[in-house]
């Protein structure tokens, strides 16, 4: 008899469950120890795209390839016995059309053991997203400011500043809600829209840098740990780990060059 408790990962029917409810609780992962320590706090871990300017030092998630996402989305599935995991579908991996959507998806849920993925887009990815649900594979949307779309917006802009603007943001939020998806993360977008469409939509919708209406919020969590000086405005940090390991990595070169550093003989003198 196995003498390991079994913990039960949060699953795709409570996340959808929690609308209007308890607000969920949702950050970034890429690796096994950040998943481990997040894992009992989060509803859900996101293996994001982000991970290209986190881990890779890029300008944009452009460039990630499915292989990177499978790779990190295996070692956040390491970490994370009970938050339920979402693994992003990359640029070029699910928008040509249905039928490649469902090849890369099928890859990432089987490959890492995940329970959804998440794509961008609104209108024009509903028949997709309704081909993948339809197929066992669950679906998180991602409307407002989708970063795959960096090159059509000019930069990560905030959208629907201007009020002409929200008609399209919503009515992306409700096509892929009707076509099946169980969670919509709403990106970058002014606080009443946020809301405007938390209200509106049967089912969840995460907010980042939206509305503190949404049914639940997610960060990168090395922007809310405070590893860099240059996470959005909206991001509050909740620690600086980026000074914690300045100051700690300069103590350790000070310890090496001053020989004050211990010794194998100090270390294992019992
Ligand atoms: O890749 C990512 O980190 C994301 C979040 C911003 C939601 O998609």
């Amino acid at each position: 008899m196995s003498t390991h408790a079994t913990i039960k990962r949060v699953t795709v029917p409570e996340i959808r469950a929690r609308k209007g409810g308890e607000p969920i609780v949702s950050l970034t992962s890429y690796q096994t120890y950040s998943a481990r320590i997040a894992d009992p706090f989060c509803d859900f871990l996101l293996v994001g795209d982000s991970v290209a300017m986190v881990a890779y030092g890029l300008q944009s998630t452009l460039a990630v390839s499915l292989d990177m996402m499978i790779m990190h989305g295996k070692a956040v599935m390491r970490g994370a016995e009970r938050a339920m995991v979402v693994v992003d579908l990359p640029f070029g991996s699910y928008e040509e059309s249905p039928a490649q959507a469902f090849r890369s998806a099928s890859r990432v849920i089987s490959e890492t053991g995940c329970s959804a993925v998440k794509l961008e887009g609104g209108v024009r990815m509903a028949e997709t997203v309704r081909f993948l649900t339809e197929r066992g594979i669950p679906v998180m949307g991602h409307v407002g400011l989708t970063p795959q779309a960096v090159n059509i917006f000019g930069g990560f802009k905030t959208q629907g500043r201007d009020p002409g603007d929200w008609q399209q943001i919503e009515a992306d939020a409700t096509a892929i809600e009707a076509a099946g998806a169980f969670a919509i993360v709403v990106e970058g977008v002014v606080e009443p829209l946020a809301a405007k469409i938390t209200k509106s939509t049967k089912v969840p919708v995460i907010g980042i840098g939206a509305s503190n209406q949404c049914d639940g919020q997610i960060l990168v969590m090395e922007d809310m740990l405070g590893f860099n000086d240059c996470a959005p405005k909206f991001v509050r940090r909740y620690a600086a780990l980026g000074r914690a390991m300045t100051d700690a990595i300069s103590s350790f070169a000070e310890d090496v060059k001053s020989r004050s550093f211990p010794s194998e003989k100090e270390i294992y003198k019992g």
